[in-house]
C-alpha cells in the first residue's frame, strides 16, 4: 500500500503518519525530515536546501526526487509506505508516478487532511519535535509528559526555525499555490482521495484516517 498524505503545514500529517506507521508497521518517507537530517549532517544536499527551508520555499525538484528515489530503494518489496510532504507540486507528482511505475507500483490511496489556516498557524507556533523518532508534540495542545523531552526516547525536543508565524504564513501561500492543486490531480487518477477533518482531536483524526483507508491494526 502506498499512501500520500496531503494537507497544509501544521494540519497533522506528521502526527498522524507516525501513529499510522507505528500501529501498522508501515514505513514513512517524510521529505521535510529527510531534508532536516541532511542539513544537520552538513551534507551538500542539506547545505543547498537550507536557505529554501528557512524561507519556507520549496527545495528544487531534482534534489527532492533523487532523495525520495534513494530512500524508496532501501525498502524491501511489498513494504507499505506513507508519503508525507511529497509530492509537493505537479512536476514532483509526475516524476513520482514514473518512479513508482518503474517498480511496478502506484499511489494506492490519498488522504487530504483539512483545517483552516488560522488553526494551523496556532498549532505550529507551539510545535516541538523529536529529532530521533519524529514524534510531534505541542506545548499547549499535546504536551510531552516531561516538558521538553520526548515520551518515547527521552531525547530533547526542538523548535523548527521555519515555525515562526511569518514563515508559516508564507509556507501556507506556497501550499495553496503549488500543492493544493494536487488534490485535483489525484482526483483524476485511479487512487481514491479521502477527505479527513484535521481540526478534531488527534485520536479522532487517526480513527477517521484508518476508516477511510480501510486499515486496522495488523493490516499491511
Ligand atoms: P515539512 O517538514 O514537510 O513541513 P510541512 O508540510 O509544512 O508540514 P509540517 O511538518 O509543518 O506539518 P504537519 O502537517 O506534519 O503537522 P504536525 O503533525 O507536525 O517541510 C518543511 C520544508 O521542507 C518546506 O517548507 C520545504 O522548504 C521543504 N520541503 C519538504 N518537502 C519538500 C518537497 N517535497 N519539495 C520541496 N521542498 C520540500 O502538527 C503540527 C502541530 O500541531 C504539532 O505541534 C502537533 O502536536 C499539533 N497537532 C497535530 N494534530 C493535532 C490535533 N488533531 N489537535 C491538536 N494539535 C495537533
Amino acid at each position: 500500500m502506498h499512501v500520500v498524505l496531503l494537507g497544509p503545514p501544521g494540519v497533522g500529517k506528521g502526527t498522524q503518519g507516525v501513529l499510522l506507521a507505528d500501529a501498522l508497521g508501515w514505513r514513512r518517507i517524510v521529505t521535510g525530515d529527510l531534508l532536516r537530517a541532511q542539513r544537520d549532517a552538513g551534507t551538500p544536499l542539506g547545505q543547498q536546501a537550507q536557505g529554501y527551508m528557512t524561507r519556507g520555499e520549496l527545495v528544487p525538484d531534482p534534489l527532492i526526487i533523487a532523495m525520495v528515489r534513494e530512500q524508496l530503494a532501501t525498502f524491501a518489496s511489498g513494504t507499505s509506505v506513507i508519503f508525507d510532504g511529497f509530492p509537493r507540486n505537479s512536476s514532483q507528482a509526475s516524476a513520482f508516478k514514473m518512479m513508482l511505475e518503474t517498480l511496478g507500483l502506484a499511489v494506492d490511496q490519498v488522504a487530504v487532511l483539512e483545517a483552516d489556516d488560522d488553526l494551523v498557524v496556532e498549532r505550529i507556533s507551539g510545535r516541538r519535535s523529536c529529532p530521533t523518532c519524529g514524534a510531534v508534540y505541542n506545548q499547549s495542545l499535546a504536551p510531552p509528559n516531561r516538558d521538553g523531552f520526548c515520551d518515547k526516547d527521552g531525547i530533547a525536543l526542538f523548535h523548527r526555525a521555519d515555525d515562526e508565524p511569518e514563515t508559516v504564513r508564507h509556507r501556507l501561500e506556497v501550499y495553496h499555490r503549488e500543492t493544493e492543486p494536487l488534490i485535483a490531480y489525484y482526483e483524476g487518477s485511479r487512487a481514491p482521495v479521502h477527505y479527513i477533518a484535521g481540526d478534531q482531536a488527534v485520536e479522532l483524526v487517526q480513527t477517521a484516517l484508518r476508516e477511510a483507508l480501510g486499515v486496522g491494526v495488523g493490516a499491511s
